[in-house]
């Protein structure tokens, strides 16, 4: 079992995330960010610290954003990895609960 990072993290990127993960498992693009499903050891810290609620237990990522648990395996592969928080991307409050934001992930 492993954790995923969904739609809403997309240009919100708040990074909350990155400072509790005991393992260090988050991995950084340019306007997202993803888990490495073989590092996370399934402790559930991060789910109530992301602000944009983007982050689900495999086994509960909502219907209509199944295949982040794909893209989640794929980037965490190519993506270098992040250990500190960061400032969020400049237009995160704007975009928190903007839907579909999948078509603006940049890779
Ligand atoms: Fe890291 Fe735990 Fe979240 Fe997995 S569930 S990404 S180990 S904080
Ligand atoms: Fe993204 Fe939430 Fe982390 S917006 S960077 S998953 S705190």
């Amino acid at each position: 079992m492993t954790f995923v990072v969904t739609d809403n993290c997309i240009k919100c990127k708040y990074t909350d995330c990155v400072e509790v993960c005991p393992v260090d498992c988050f991995y950084e693009g340019p306007n997202f960010l993803v888990i490495h499903p073989d590092e996370c050891i399934d402790c559930a810290l991060c789910e109530p610290e992301c602000p944009a609620v983007a982050i689900f237990s495999e086994d509960e990522v909502p219907e209509e954003m199944q295949e982040f648990i794909q893209l989640n395996v794929e980037l965490a592969e190519i993506w270098p990895n992040i250990t500190e928080k960061k400032e969020p991307m400049p237009d995160a409050e704007e975009w928190d609960g903007v839907k579909g934001k999948i078509k603006d992930l940049e890779r």
